[in-house]
């Protein structure tokens, strides 16, 4: 806690700025989640991203960059297809992860020689990065292990009196973090599934390598196993009727695609998408977590998500949430 720290919500690109080039971070809307956004050229001040978050230094950070030119002074040895990748999806919700320059600090990438670099596309976010003169290490902008934000009063809920400025860009639009491609092994690899969906992935990568759960070795908390999680117990189910015959008599929370259940109070069920629209769904996820988690229910029941499009990316924040 520092008592200079007020948690300022507001929309001053140029206050933002200020706060910035003075070493301090500040939580930044994109596309995706609310990152917590520090100069990532300076360590004391990316040093100050790992404290707020209490993430072990271990977990490296995603450099957002201010556009597609910028990528070669962090990055090297790029090869045609990321290059491609970035004209379809750049800025958006795509992170790249590649050989890093000299430049880009040890801290940022927790002393791996690859980093991933990302153009966010949100209007507030990239008028900022067009009038700084360095990029923003930021990884998402909640306690470590937490559920990520995507709104900016999640973000003062959380980090209340730990940082001194939220830029608000109202609520995030595609509600899931990033999709992350490496390209280190010589071969393109799905370390992250997320707001692009994987079937749009393939059809440009076709052979595309998918990390097995069971056998990657995390290399950070987004990929550990335990991870998104709320405070109340959450379980993911393929057939809420028969999880919610284990819960009865208890205060049960459900999150569903579109379906409502009578025996459950109203206020305590959220529908993500009434058309079953998966990209409605997704941007409406982690709010209806954060909501559920502040009821002091027993337990949140969620509906399993169907394998296709955005559904695989909610499944996995899904699985991780539920994780022990
Ligand atoms: O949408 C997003 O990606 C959001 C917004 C704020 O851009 N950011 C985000 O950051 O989700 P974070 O730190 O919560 O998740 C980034 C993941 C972590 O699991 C981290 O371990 C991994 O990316 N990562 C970052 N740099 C890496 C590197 N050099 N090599 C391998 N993994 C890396
Ligand atoms: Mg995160």
């Amino acid at each position: 806690m520092n008592p200079n720290y007020k948690n300022i919500i507001g929309k001053d690109i140029l206050e933002a700025a200020h706060y910035l080039e003075q070493g301090e971070t500040v939580a930044i809307p994109t596309e995706t989640v609310y990152g917590l956004a520090a100069n990532a050229l300076n360590e004391a001040a990316v040093h100050k991203i790992f404290a707020a978050k209490e993430r072990p230094l271990y977990n490296p950070l995603i450099v957002h960059i201010k556009g597609i030119d910028a990528i070669d002074t962090y990055a090297k040895e790029i090869p045609d297809l990321a290059y491609r990748l970035l004209e379809a999806f750049a800025p958006g919700p795509l992170t790249l992860i590649l050989p890093k320059q000299d430049i880009v600090p040890d801290l940022v990438t927790a002393g791996l020689a690859h980093v991933a670099l990302r153009i966010p596309n949100h209007p507030l976010t990239l008028d900022l990065l067009a009038q700084l003169a360095f990029p923003l290490a930021a990884p998402s902008a909640n306690p470590f292990g937490y559920i990520s934000p995507t709104t900016a009063a999640h973000v003062a809920k959380q980090l209340k009196g730990k940082i001194p400025y939220i830029l608000d860009g109202g609520p995030c639009q595609k509600g899931l973090e990033s999709t992350i491609i490496g390209f280190t092994e010589g071969v393109p690899v799905l370390h992250r599934v997320g707001a692009l969906d994987l079937e749009t992935i393939r059809k440009f990568v076709p052979d595309i390598k998918i990390l097995d759960k069971a056998e990657h070795k995390p290399v950070g908390p987004g990929m550990l196993a335990h991870h998104y999680s709320p405070h109340t117990k959450l379980e993911l189910t393929p057939n809420l009727d028969d999880s919610l015959s284990a819960y009865l008599g208890q205060k049960i929370g459900l999150i569903s695609l579109s379906k409502k259940i009578r025996q459950i109070e109203s206020k305590h069920q959220i529908q993500l998408s009434l058309n079953n629209d998966l990209e409605e769904a997704a941007s409406q996820l982690y709010a209806a977590m954060h909501y559920l988690d502040s009821l002091g229910l027993d337990i949140i029941l969620v509906e399993r998500m169907p394998e296709i499009g955005l559904g695989i990316s909610i499944n996995d924040r899904l699985e991780r949430a539920a994780a022990k």
